[in-house]
């Protein structure tokens, strides 16, 4: 029985269900978040076939027609992509022919699934990528916001977790923002990295064809287009490990910030509460109010680092083509979507922290003042480490929390802790986003 595969060779028989379930895997699912994409690469495709001659007018409008329509009927769950295609590629093409019938058969002049399957991901990491962008500033914006209330809020500042200097809220929550300001640095790079076009690579030696590679590349909107074609091949997997590399630096900020809350709220610190409705009970403890949210985001790292470890080690290939290159959907899809979940949930998160003002202050303990008597005293009668020995043996400060916070004049200490610089470098790196491409 011959098979009716984009592949399929007459020659050969079907292939058995189980070695193609074995083959398709789990792909038609990640192409559920591809397929949008896809349809888009395709519009981009066929429009320079056009521009080339292989599609007349009247052939490429009733291309493009239908695969607007496709994409349309997709959105409102008409067209579902389900087990009776091996992808999104070949549902798309099913498509085609059935609606147009022998035009629809020209839809892949010039073009193999391995350009394909990179211009639709491509697409869908831009856009990613683009919503991160957006969503990253956002929450510095937020973080920003609310240092500023709280840039007087005294609380004690620790190194190994123990009892060091007094610093305040404020100063504690830039320090996020200025992680996610300058990450989103990086994202803007990256953007700029991942935003050319593979589209016209084909199989990876390009085609006897004079494809409209740049024509092509800005329909779609990309900066470039990826000369050579074993680099585009090369590039799959490449470019979604950088992807995930900047989300780790994100995840990073983001982890730290959701231990020092999950610490600062235990009944031993007591500093801050997480209001209600974002706090869940436990199923036999009545007296219980747990952070759920705060351990599930830091354990969201755990998912971000197995993905990043997957394609590592998926990436130890010859150059070209191979179908282990499949594997690299799962991560990107995974962790992009967990980190914009997170994203969206943050600044909600940094809104229900309530702090305890007079339990923090009553936490700076006179010895977290010893800092200040020795520099004080080095600056009047002797030098540093003589005061410091000094202040170490008397354990006596005459300098109050007030005033340890008042004397940090430099550039980033509690006097004076340049939200507004920060502020202007979100401003600077905010405008050089990309806006988000429907
Ligand atoms: N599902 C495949 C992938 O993600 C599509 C490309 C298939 N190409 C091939 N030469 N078998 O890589």
């Amino acid at each position: 029985m011959p098979s009716d595969y984009l592949w399929n060779n007459s020659n050969t028989d079907a292939p058995s269900a189980q070695l193609m379930a074995f083959l398709a895997g789990t792909d038609i699912e990640w192409d559920q978040h591809l397929m949008a994409y896809d349809i888009e690469g395709t519009l981009a495709h066929v429009f320079g076939l056009h521009h080339i001659g292989i599609l007349d007018d009247a052939e490429y409008e009733a291309m493009s027609a239908a695969l607007k329509q496709l994409h349309h009927n997709w959105k409102i769950g008409e067209f579902k992509l389900d087990q009776r295609y091996e992808d999104s590629h070949s549902a798309i093409e099913a498509y085609l022919q059935e609606q147009l019938g022998s035009l629809g058969q020209k839809v892949h002049t010039g073009r193999s699934r391995n350009d394909q399957v990179l211009t639709a991901l491509r697409l869908y990491m831009r856009a990613q990528l683009q919503q991160i962008q957006q969503l990253s500033a956002t929450v510095a914006e937020h973080s920003l916001d609310l240092a500023a209330t709280e840039i007087k809020t005294a609380m004690p500042g620790h190194t190994h977790l123990q009892k060091a200097m007094p610093t305040t809220v404020g100063i504690w929550l830039a320090g996020f923002a200025e992680a996610m300001v300058d990450d989103l640095g990086l994202l803007n790079y990256i953007e700029q990295h991942l935003n050319s076009s593979p589209l016209g690579s084909a199989a990876g030696f390009g085609v006897p064809l004079p494809l409209a590679r740049t024509e092509v590349a800005s329909y779609m909107d990309f900066e470039r287009v990826q000369v050579n074609p074993v680099y585009v091949q090369n590039s799959r997997g490449k470019f979604e490990l950088l992807l995930l590399q900047s989300l780790h630096q994100i995840m990073l900020n983001i982890q730290r910030l959701c231990w020092d809350i999950s610490v600062f709220s235990t009944q031993e610190f007591g500093y801050l509460r997480l209001a209600a409705d974002f706090s869940t009970g436990s199923s036999i403890m009545p007296n219980k109010s747990n952070p759920d949210v705060i351990e599930l985001m830091r354990g969201s790292m755990s998912i971000i680092t197995a993905d990043i470890t997957q394609l590592q080690s998926l990436l130890a290939l010859p150059s070209g083509y191979q179908r282990d290159l499949q594997l690299t959907k799962g991560p990107v899809i995974r962790s992009s979507r967990l980190l914009i979940q997170i994203l969206q949930l943050l600044p909600g998160v940094l809104s229900a922290l309530q702090f305890d003002r007079h339990r923090m202050q009553e936490a700076i303990t006179t010895e977290m003042m010893l800092t200040d008597a020795a520099i004080q005293a080095a600056q009047s009668q002797s030098n540093f480490r003589q005061a410091y020995q000094q202040a170490k043996e008397t354990g006596e400060s005459s300098v109050s929390w007030q005033q340890s916070l008042d004397n940090r004049v430099s550039l980033g200490g509690a006097a004076n802790p340049g939200l507004d610089l920060i502020r202007q470098r979100l401003a600077v790196t905010g405008s050089e986003m990309k806006k988000s491409i429907p």
